[in-house]
């Protein structure tokens, strides 16, 4: 591969604008390449090794040394998944609106680079998390954080997680949420994408600054850079849910006004799932902050003068289990950080579970 450095040097360029170099031109904002800053992270990244065309059954095979996942070579397959239509349309929506110019927005209360991603009308569609801006990435955009590993870095970060991998935590509890049947989790995919608003170094966007004025000054050499905007980032991209609200915020309006029977049902069918996943996944983060509730309340209506209000909407209760980038240790979180469950002070969790629900897988668990 080219390095950029080479791409704007003098003799790349006069041997482009002779036509020696025959690249294939990319898309200035859309999956091309991972960002340099990715590969050059504190850890290294997770790699798919290459496909072994041997037969599974052949004598040469090595199955031990076979990914468990196929090779992703075809980077411009990245963000396309044939069997996903739905979610495949979404990230192009994303694309779309990114190459227009609405861009992903930082969501500031977080401790981490994460993104509101909108649609062409400005409404938001997803939740992105860079890979390089999580807690441990090199680019997390949070001084707090950037302090924290300085000063104190024995207590930073959790001994039972591999570092840096939040994004794949995320897409794994959304695999497992839909293995079990769980529907709790928003649909969650690795996905690459680039946007001026994402963090980047100096260097990166500088490299695309020049990139960009050599291509219009002189757009035959432009033409054969490998890549002209920002470099794509890898990152976890979640479906946004709409109507839901913290946990917390409604956990405390449920305590001021209890559901009815059947809401209070419902919702701790709900809440049990989520207390499936969080074991399965053994998550160590789940605040009631990292979990959020839809709640809609029944609507009355009047069906005619002098009759009684009735009922036309039954009440709904749903969870979401969201921010699921701690999970999957590598070992028990055994050191002086125990990590709890915080829905395991919840009146929830003190009645016997209920999960008999046969439509999930995970009623063959309890
Ligand atoms: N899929 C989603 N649908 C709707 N809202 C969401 C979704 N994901 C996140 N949010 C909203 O964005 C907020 C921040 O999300 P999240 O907790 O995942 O980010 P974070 O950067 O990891 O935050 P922190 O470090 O504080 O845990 C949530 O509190 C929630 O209000
Ligand atoms: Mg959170």
């Amino acid at each position: 591969m080219t390095s950029d450095a080479e791409e704007i040097s003098p003799v790349a360029a006069a041997a482009a604008a002779a036509g020696v170099v025959d690249e294939r031109i990319r898309s200035l904002s859309t999956a091309s390449e991972a960002s340099e800053d990715s590969a050059t992270a504190l850890l290294p990244d997770v790699t798919f090794g290459p496909t072994n065309h041997t037969g599974m059954g052949s004598p040469r095979s090595n199955r031990e040394s076979q990914p468990l996942l196929g090779a992703r070579h075809e980077v411009d397959d990245f963000n396309h998944w044939p069997d996903d239509p739905h979610f495949t349309d979404l990230v192009r929506q994303a694309e779309t609106s990114i190459e227009t110019g609405i861009y992903p927005e930082r969501i500031y209360q977080g401790s981490s680079g994460s993104y509101f991603v909108k649609n062409s009308s400005g409404k938001v569609i997803a939740v992105y998390k860079p890979k390089d801006e999580e807690p441990y990435g090199r680019l997390n955009p949070k001084w707090t954080k950037w302090l924290h590993k300085v000063c104190c870095p024995c207590c930073f970060g959790r001994s039972c997680l591999v570092p840096n991998q939040g994004y794949l935590s995320e897409a794994g509890a959304s695999l497992v949420d839909q293995k079990l049947q769980l529907n709790v989790v928003p649909k969650t995919r690795v996905v690459k994408l680039a946007s001026e608003t994402f963090n980047y170094t100096r260097i990166d966007r500088e490299k695309s600054r020049a990139k960009k004025m050599v291509s219009e000054r002189f757009p035959k050499v432009g033409r054969h850079f490998h890549r002209i905007g920002l470099p794509p980032k890898v990152g976890s991209f979640q479906v946004f849910v709409e109507g839901y609200k913290d946990a917390d915020y409604w956990l405390r309006r449920f305590e001021a006004e209890p559901l009815g029977e059947t809401t209070s049902k419902q919702f701790q069918l709900q809440f049990e799932r989520l207390v499936i996943l969080d074991y399965i996944i053994r998550n160590t983060d789940r605040g009631n902050d990292n979990w959020l509730i839809k709640y809609e309340k029944p609507e009355l209506a009047e069906e005619g003068e002098g009759e009684d209000w009735s009922m036309v909407k039954p009440p709904e209760v749903r969870v979401a289990a969201i921010d699921n980038g701690l999970a999957f240790p590598f070992k028990h979180p055994d050191s002086w950080r125990a990590y709890p469950y915080h829905w395991a002070w919840l009146p929830w969790a003190k009645i016997p579970f209920q999960h008999r629900d046969k439509g999930t897988g995970a009623a063959s668990l309890v």
